[in-house]
């Protein structure tokens, strides 16, 4: 009986004092085991009696342990909460956005005031959306363009090249007049260098309703250049892909101010930035839109080099780093 008080009276937040308390009573040779062994020597009158205590004591000090026990490991985190009322919270850590979603976002609200929607589509695709259906069928040289990763050994299956599939897919599911930009992420197998990394992101574009020119594709892309870099000046030189014709390559006059101009123009003052052209008809019929009726225009450009190029950082592999003391220069940013 004056065990059982002694047991119910015992506290503690000692993880090693619970410990020792849980030996002396519990224990191979603790207490009650003793008691129990002792247990063919009491005389019979007093049996019931006796087992009834050590069962009762038995049960406490279980129940002891268990609730001790169970403090201990709710303590660490509890007790701080109420130690000190007045304390001031823990100050909140203000993120940054990563530089690829500020110039992501730009390019997304330039185009969301001509009216550009935004689609997305599957970074694991099939070979129809980011090949077949952009008339670059099997076998066909232009595939090379693009250094694919296959999953696996499936031939079928890939990482899309491109997000040209994400207008495929936005084609084969909406009639015309369609105009949207599919921002995302798109891999090749290419060396991983200070210039050219094995996954970037890409913003391409679509335009298609009736009547739509190769001067509208022109007035968009100089309105775009405008917006983002507040350079108007642009340049179209012919070019190949095999979903336009014709196609062109852009460059915009960037100047030749400042010394880094002349290392990023390659002292011509004209810079790369991106891929357009006419939807080749082969693809609209290919996603169920009739050529004879319309016609459109598509653009492709790399988020990673622009914003490399507006926020002159030199490495691109920077951006895949996660190393705060980078990301956190971009606070202040948009
Ligand atoms: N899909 C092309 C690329 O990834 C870019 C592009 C898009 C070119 C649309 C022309 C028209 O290189």
């Amino acid at each position: 009986q004056k065990h059982i008080e002694e047991v119910k009276a015992f506290s503690s937040d000692q993880a090693e004092a619970i410990e020792a308390f849980r030996i002396k009573y519990l224990g191979k040779k603790g207490l009650l085991n003793e008691y129990f062994s002792e247990f063919k020597n009491v005389a019979p009158e007093d049996k019931k009696r006796f087992g009834q205590t050590i069962n009762e004591l038995k049960q406490a000090a279980t129940e002891k342990v268990n609730a001790l026990k169970t403090g201990l490991e709710n303590k660490a985190p509890k007790s701080r909460t109420y130690d000190d009322l007045t304390r001031p919270s823990e100050p909140l850590e203000l993120g940054a956005r990563h530089p690829i979603s500020i110039v992501k976002n730009q390019i997304i609200e330039i185009f969301s005031r001509i009216g550009f929607n935004v689609s997305q589509g599957p970074e694991i695709e099939d070979d129809w959306h980011n090949f077949t259906a952009l008339n670059l069928p099997e076998h066909h040289p232009a595939r090379d363009m693009q250094d694919t990763f296959f999953i696996q050994t499936d031939p079928d299956i890939l990482l899309r090249t491109h997000t040209s599939s994400v207008q495929v897919r936005y084609m084969e599911n909406n009639k015309p007049p369609i105009r949207t930009i599919s921002p995302g992420r798109v891999y090749r197998n290419e060396a991983i260098s200070a210039r050219s990394h094995c996954f970037f992101h890409q913003v391409e574009g679509l335009y298609i309703d009736k009547g739509v020119s190769f001067a509208d594709l022109k007035q968009t892309l100089q309105y775009f250049t405008t917006a983002l870099f507040g350079k108007s000046e642009i340049r179209l030189r012919p070019s190949y892909f095999p979903f336009t014709e014709p196609s062109a390559e852009v460059d915009v006059y960037w100047g030749l101010e400042t010394e880094a101009d002349y290392r990023m123009t390659k002292g011509t003052g004209w810079l790369e930035i991106m891929g357009c052209g006419m939807v080749d008809p082969n693809v609209l019929r290919n996603c169920g839109i009739d050529p004879q009726t319309y016609s459109g225009f598509a653009f492709g450009m790399g988020i990673d080099r622009i914003a490399l190029l507006l926020h002159q950082i030199s490495d691109i592999r920077l951006l895949s780093e996660n190393d705060t003391r980078f990301l956190e220069q971009f606070r202040s940013a948009l």
